[in-house]
């Protein structure tokens, strides 16, 4: 009989998994502690922006006219531990409050939860971000609070997912990595997974520590091919040279690669800071401390971005305060094709223009709700022509498509001066140049 699938945990990555796996022939109950998300999801609505999820749901999801029906919700742990041949568990990991390490509570209440329930053979397998460590000892947890002992098995199969691309990445993962400590659970995954590795994606077979170490060391290195180039950027600046046509040249080299090397205001998010804090933290933990002191430089380079910008925004407005000056803000998410605003440096950068006396006005085409609920006294407006209008200066910093494609006369029109930071190098300065306007992007020349 065919696996059925349970996800526990329905956000970014636990609404696409269990859509995804829905999507794959499984039959799906997905369950959260929050009654509202239930309700949502239920009724096939996505929580958050993400391209291609919400037709996905609506594909499977029990009750919508048309769909297959083998998907559905529940706020029941009974439910859940009574349906699932397999448990995915997909709560978040979220930084600690005054701490780099990660917050383990929402996995561990998880594990508490459904384990104490689990009376026959079944594989949980663990996606979400943790320590290194963490699988071992939840393994131990597991078979220590489950009636069937250790016939409750654990795995560990990390996700890289990226936001804006969800739907794709799960359905074709590039690779798939799974810590297993028996065949038996190599081959439920293999069931799993037997679509997208039937059509090439490599299945990566490693010990718990490994599977865990795999996404930490991913994230790792992203954040530092970023921070590479925005030191570049830094030092292009400095020599009169042109980031952007460095990251095209050393791009070329297949060892080097183009992708990641766009300079620019850095990188935020719901994952990469977090992810290398918590692992410096983890590795200080084990004694391994220096391995990762590089990291502290990563994550310094990628703040310096943010204050990079507001002083380039503040020279823009006459070198002095921002009193008094109007500066409009394209962008509040932490990339496009999402309407997320954790730890956005758009966000960010707007909020240190605001707190130092600037009248920001924010537009950004899905991130105003989440925008308005972190930072409800910045000035918001329903177009990026209305948060240009009497602007001393325009900053564009999430790299929407919707901004590559502005009319770059327009908006002269009504700006109050016509000058533009670039702080994602993605706009077209001939064009801006050409209708105009002063235009500044980083690690590139001014003119
Ligand atoms: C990331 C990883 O890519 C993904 O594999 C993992 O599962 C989760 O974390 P995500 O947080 O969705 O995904 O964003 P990503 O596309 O990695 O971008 C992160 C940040 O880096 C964004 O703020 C983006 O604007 C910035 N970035 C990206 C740059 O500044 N320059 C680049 O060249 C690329």
């Amino acid at each position: 009989m065919a696996l059925r699938i349970t996800v526990i945990g329905t956000g970014y990555l636990g609404a696409t998994h269990a859509a995804a796996m829905a999507e794959l022939g499984f039959e799906v109950l997905g369950l959260d502690v929050v009654p509202e998300k239930i309700e949502m999801l239920s009724a096939g609505r996505v929580p958050m922006y993400e391209p291609g999820l919400e037709e996905m749901l609506q594909r499977h999801v029990a009750g919508i006219e048309g769909s297959t029906g083998r998907l559905r919700f529940t706020t029941s742990w009974e439910e859940v531990a009574d349906f699932g041949d397999v448990h995915f568990v997909c709560t978040n990991t979220p930084q600690k409050h005054g701490e780099y390490a990660c917050d383990m509570t929402y996995v561990e209440s998880a594990f508490d939860s459904l384990a104490p329930l689990l009376t026959r053979p079944v594989l949980v397998v663990g996606k979400s971000t943790v320590p290194v460590g963490s699988a071992a000892r939840l393994a131990a947890r597991l078979a220590e609070l489950a009636p069937v002992g250790a016939d409750a098995e654990l795995a560990w199969n990390p996700e890289f997912l990226r936001e804006g691309f969800a739907v794709d990445d799960t359905l074709h993962p590039d690779r798939i990595v799974v810590g297993v400590t028996s065949e038996r659970a190599e081959k439920v995954l293999r069931e799993v997974y037997a679509v997208p590795v039937g059509e090439g994606s490599p299945f990566v077979v490693t010990d718990y520590p490994t599977a865990e170490l795999v996404k930490t060391a991913a994230n790792s290195f992203l954040a530092t091919k970023i921070s590479f180039i925005n030191a570049m950027a830094e030092v292009c600046e400095a020599a009169d040279g042109d980031v952007a046509k460095l990251a095209e040249a050393i791009g070329h080299d297949e060892r080097i690669g183009s992708k990641f090397l766009r300079a620019g205001i850095g990188f935020g998010g719901g994952c990469l800071p977090k992810d290398i804090r918590a692992f410096m933290a983890r590795a200080g933990e084990l004694g391994a401390d220096q391995a990762l002191t590089f990291l502290r430089e990563v994550d310094s380079i990628n703040m310096r971005r943010r204050g990079h910008m507001v002083e380039l925004a503040r020279e823009a407005v006459g070198g002095g305060s921002f009193l008094g000056k109007r500066v409009a803000v394209l962008g509040a998410t932490f990339k496009p094709d999402s309407d997320d605003v954790r730890d956005s440096p758009a966000l960010n950068v707007a909020g240190q223009i605001h707190l130092q006396g600037g009248q920001v006005t924010v537009f950004d085409p899905k991130g105003m709700e989440n925008a308005r609920r972190v930072f409800p006294t910045l000035g918001y407006a329903e177009s990026a022509l209305d948060a240009v209008r009497g602007a001393d200066v325009v900053l564009h910093l999430t790299e929407w498509r919707e901004f590559r494609e502005l009319d770059a006369e327009a908006l002269g029109a009504v700006a109050g001066h016509r000058i533009i930071l670039d702080g994602r190098n993605a706009l077209d300065p001939v064009a801006w140049r050409e209708a105009g306007w002063t235009f500044r992007a980083m690690g590139r020349p001014t003119a």
